[in-house]
């Protein structure tokens, strides 16, 4: 069609109206906010030239409150699809520039067209969510929009990754699709997630918060866990999303793209990392880096529930999911938040085929008041169950502390680890050399002459008996003692010859996890 025929015009002249968004004034002051616009985040996202947008000419049907006289370009949303490293993916973003972003019929049909293309297609979904909630003027049929999401992101769990963005405000009910997805990225200072703003708390509690305390990115990030991954700015927070893709699969009956493998870094020593002392703590990132290709550990939720550490790298190439408990903070322990974090992640790799590798260093489960009232039987439960669920390769190394519940819990075999390595120092029992003397030779120590001199020889005595792997190996609770420095070739081996594991469970329609 030559570029000059009325239509070709028409066509220009509607679509340069559509893409200029919310105009100027609008624009500016969304990137004063220190924000890139909508089309710019997809743009910088994705690789060059691969966004193709669909519904640019979507309008909303909106007649009250003088809606009829509004235009609001693509109804305040971007959808499309493109590519990411070369692989599909399906994307939205909404686009504060019109109405705030909010969310109309028609922006949520948009948003459910290119979930159900994701789901069909097998692609993964990336939301970015910049809006001030439902569009008030809309009333239900805002409501019925996001119920469509949500239950559009329950259905394409565990089938396609998804991911929220959140790039400005996320208020209201519009929080539970990101918290339905599988990853979130926050960014410092433009981040705002709550259900409830500073208004209404000011109102119903008569406390004043900002924002910012409320629910910017640092308070997703460190205290409610409901952020994977911090950022300082946007372009960094790009950056992160582009890295996490590179680990997953398109879709559940897809492996991820493996890479080239590479051997560790040399300043990563395994041999040299875990103390003579052992009660000293360590780094078990160290430990990571030391045995996993290129020492890449891409770690998730670093800044929540830092007794455990989760994340994705490679053994020879392949993605893997780690779980590892972290003796630098409170020595490692499983409490309410941990058990959260890892059980989700097990669920995700479960889901989407990555084998699993997990590190054990702990002396059990948190006690204390605190910890019962808020739930820990509960949630604690959710890493056995999601443990003992997953059907994908399970390899455990146990390091060093492996206690009481905490020692079941960590990938066992009686989970149904498939390969359990001890390394020499690690120490598999009921309990601490040090509170079992004092409960089983209690009367022993309080009858003795000396008590104290007594208990040390209890605790060395206990030591001798359990506090080392070969009770568990002579049982076969655990496949090998090996040395540090062998790690890596054991987990290559394992993850090599576990490709083609099968393993079933009795047929159900699902189970029922400790939610
Ligand atoms: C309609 C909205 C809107 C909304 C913002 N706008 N939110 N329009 N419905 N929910 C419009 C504003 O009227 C304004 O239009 C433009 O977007 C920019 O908004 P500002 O307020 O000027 O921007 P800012 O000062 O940056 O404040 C952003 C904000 C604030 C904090 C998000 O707009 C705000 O508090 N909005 C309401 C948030 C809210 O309560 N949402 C409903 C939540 S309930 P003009 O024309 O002036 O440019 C909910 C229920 C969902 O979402 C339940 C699902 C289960």
């Amino acid at each position: 069609m030559p570029s000059s025929t009325p239509k070709h015009l028409e066509f220009l002249k509607r679509s340069t109206r559509a893409l200029r968004g919310g105009g100027q004034k609008a624009i500016e002051r969304q990137i004063a906010m220190g924000k890139l616009t909508a089309r710019d985040r997809i743009t910088a996202i994705l690789d060059t030239s691969s966004f193709h947008e669909y519904d640019l000419f979507v309008e909303h049907r909106c007649k009250d409150f003088d809606m009829d006289k509004k235009v609001l370009p693509g109804d305040g949303v971007i959808t499309g699809t493109g590519t990411l490293s070369g692989q599909g993916v399906c994307i939205y973003a909404q686009d504060f520039t019109v109405a705030g972003g909010s969310l109309g019929l028609m922006h949520a049909r948009k948003i459910t067209k290119i979930m159900d293309h994701a789901i069909k297609m097998g692609l993964p979904i990336i939301g970015i969510n910049d809006s001030g909630g439902a569009r008030i003027q809309e009333g239900v049929d805002s409501l019925a929009g996001y119920g469509e999401i949500f239950y559009r992101n329950t259905k394409a769990s565990g089938v396609v990754p998804q991911i929220s963005v959140i790039l400005g405000p996320c208020a209201g009910g519009a929080v539970y699709s990101p918290a339905l997805t599988d990853f979130v990225f926050v960014v410092d200072q433009i981040s705002k997630m709550f259900i409830t703003g500073p208004e209404v708390i000011k109102t119903v509690l008569g406390e004043d918060i900002s924002m910012e305390d409320l629910g910017g990115a640092r308070v997703h990030t460190e205290i409610s866990g409901n952020a994977h991954f911090f950022a300082r700015n946007e372009l960094e927070c790009f950056h992160q999303i582009k890295k996490l893709m590179t680990f997953l699969p398109g879709n559940n009956t897809k492996r991820p793209i493996p890479q080239a493998p590479a051997p560790p870094k040399a300043k990563y020593n395994v041999e040299q990392i875990i103390p003579a002392e052992p009660s000293k703590p360590y780094d078990v990132r160290d430990i990571i880096k030391a045995v996993c290709d290129n020492s890449d550990f891409f770690e998730i939720q670093q800044r929540w529930a830092a007794n455990i550490v989760i994340g994705f790298a490679r053994l020879n190439g392949e993605t893997i999911g780690i779980v590892g408990n972290q003796p630098l903070v409170l020595a490692g322990v499983l409490d309410v938040d941990s058990s959260d974090k890892a059980a989700r992640f097990i669920r995700f790799c479960n889901a989407f085929s990555i084998p699993l590798v997990t590190f054990v260093d702990l002396p059990g489960y948190l006690p204390g008041v605190d910890q019962e009232h808020a739930g820990v039987i509960r949630h604690g439960a959710k890493i056995l169950y999601a443990y003992s669920e997953a059907t994908v390769p399970k390899t455990t190394v146990i390091l060093r502390k492996a206690y009481g519940g905490g020692y079941i819990a960590m990938c066992s075999r009686h989970l149904r680890a498939d390969f359990v390595f001890a390394w020499p120092t690690a120490e598999i029992a009921v309990m601490g050399p040090e509170g079992a003397a004092n409960i089983i030779f209690r009367n022993e120590i309080a009858a003795a002459p000396d008590p104290v001199a007594m208990r040390k020889q209890k605790v060395v005595e206990y030591t001798e008996k359990f506090a080392n792997p070969y009770v568990a190996a002579a049982a076969g609770h655990i496949d090998a003692v090996i040395l540090p420095a062998d790690t890596r070739k054991f987990l290559l081996h394992a993850i090599q010859i576990s490709k083609q594991k099968t393993e079933s469970r009795p047929r159900k329609k699902h189970g029922i996890p400790p939610f």
